[in-house]
């Protein structure tokens, strides 16, 4: 009885896992914001002595992080090489983590709003909170300069 609770549990497990890959990387809404109401407003205005807007962030400062991006960050894993959000530890994960290709995207975000999510994380998602486990204040600045520049289309 034991082990065909067992078994049905392991099938249980490797079929949600495929059900997943089946799937690999939907967004969910990209567009919409992901800081609770109540704290958007202190978010979006967070600001670092780094650059005045991530966007424009030196090429040093992007250059660091992408260090961090693809080392200690651990964000290629989910987020890809290209920032696709099409990396090995994502393709099981709904919904898929953010593509940070889509030009679309950081156009919604103010810089404020990312780190409320590496500091928080998005509830209910992949998306953990990275800030301070892997990454201190100053490199997720870094990183989310990085994050902008991988902006295509
Ligand atoms: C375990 C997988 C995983 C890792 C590792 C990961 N992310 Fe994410 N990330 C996600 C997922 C999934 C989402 C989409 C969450 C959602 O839709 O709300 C996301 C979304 C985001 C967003 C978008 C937030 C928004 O406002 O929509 C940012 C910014 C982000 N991640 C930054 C990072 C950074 C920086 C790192 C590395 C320090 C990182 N992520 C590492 C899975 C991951």
């Amino acid at each position: 009885m034991k082990l065909f609770l067992r078994a049905t549990v392991l099938l249980t497990a490797v079929l949600f896992l495929s059900a997943g890959m089946a799937v690999a990387g939907p967004e969910k809404d990209p567009l919409k914001p992901r800081v609770p109401a109540a704290e958007r407003g202190k978010a979006k205005k967070m600001k670092t002595d780094l650059y005045k807007k991530a966007k424009k962030a030196s090429p040093e400062i992007i250059a660091e992080g992408k260090k961090i991006y693809e080392g200690k960050g651990t964000c290629v894993n989910c987020h890809g090489k290209s920032g696709a959000g099409d990396g090995p530890a994502g393709a099981v994960l709904t919904p898929g983590p953010r593509n940070f290709t889509n030009c679309k995207f950081h156009k919604k975000r103010k810089d404020g709003e990312m780190f409320w999510v590496i500091k928080n994380g998005s509830p209910g998602t992949g998306m953990v909170s990275l800030n301070p486990s892997a990454i201190n204040d100053e490199e997720t600045w870094k990183v989310i300069a990085y994050e902008r520049s991988l902006c295509k289309k």
